[in-house]
């Protein structure tokens, strides 16, 4: 997994719960660097799913509340400087439909060895897009948390619903309807 993604977890996580969360969470995890992440730098995927269940252990808030929080956050403070993909799609459903094909392909390029989700997408009619998420980090309340950010952006009203395709959650349908 990228560093900025860790880069932008501590960050949250010193903005919600202070400094010495940060220091309790790199204490009590096991972490190849001792914490010392660079935004360019790839480091296990593990040592983020340490970091939020002891984050959720330490803060008794659920693991799912705790990523769509911090992908909320991600997007502000990480995405916008990306500014032209959010300049290519006029609306939420644009953008969205523009990640798989266009923008994690862009990711990709500028870092290799990026771990990516697969994105398909499908639109059901004028306000609703139905997305499916796939990867073995299942990671999907990150994405959930980061569609709730898009439709943020773009000042739009959607409400997401989610099922579980693959129960483990490596494969998510996301049906989301505009307001
Ligand atoms: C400007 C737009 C975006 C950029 C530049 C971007 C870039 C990235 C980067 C750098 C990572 C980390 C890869 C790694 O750790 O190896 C990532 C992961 C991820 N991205 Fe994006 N992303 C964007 C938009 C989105 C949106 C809108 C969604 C949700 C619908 C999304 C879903 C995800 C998820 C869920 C992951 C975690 C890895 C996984 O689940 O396999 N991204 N993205």
């Amino acid at each position: 997994m990228k560093g900025v993604v860790f880069v932008g977890f501590f960050e949250l996580v010193e903005k919600e719960f202070g400094y010495e969360m940060v220091d309790k969470l790199i204490d009590s995890c096991e972490l190849s660097t001792d914490g010392a992440y660079t935004s360019v730098g790839t480091y296990p995927h593990s040592e983020m799913v340490s970091l939020v269940t002891k984050l959720s252990e330490f803060t008794e808030l659920p693991v799912p509340v705790l990523l769509k929080t911090y992908a909320k956050y991600f997007g502000k403070a990480h995405l916008r400087k990306y500014a032209a993909f959010y300049d290519n799609a006029p609306d939420t459903f644009a953008f969205l439909e523009s990640i798989h094909d266009h923008i994690h392909v862009e990711v990709k390029k500028l870092y290799p060895d990026a771990e990516l989700p697969h994105f398909s997408s499908n639109r059901i009619s004028e306000s609703t897009l139905e997305l499916v998420y796939t990867s073995s980090r299942k990671m999907s309340d990150f994405a959930e948390g980061l569609i709730e950010d898009t439709a943020l952006y773009y000042g739009e009203h959607v409400d997401i619903g989610k099922k579980l395709l693959e129960e483990d959650g490596s494969k998510v349908l996301f049906t989301i309807t505009k307001k």
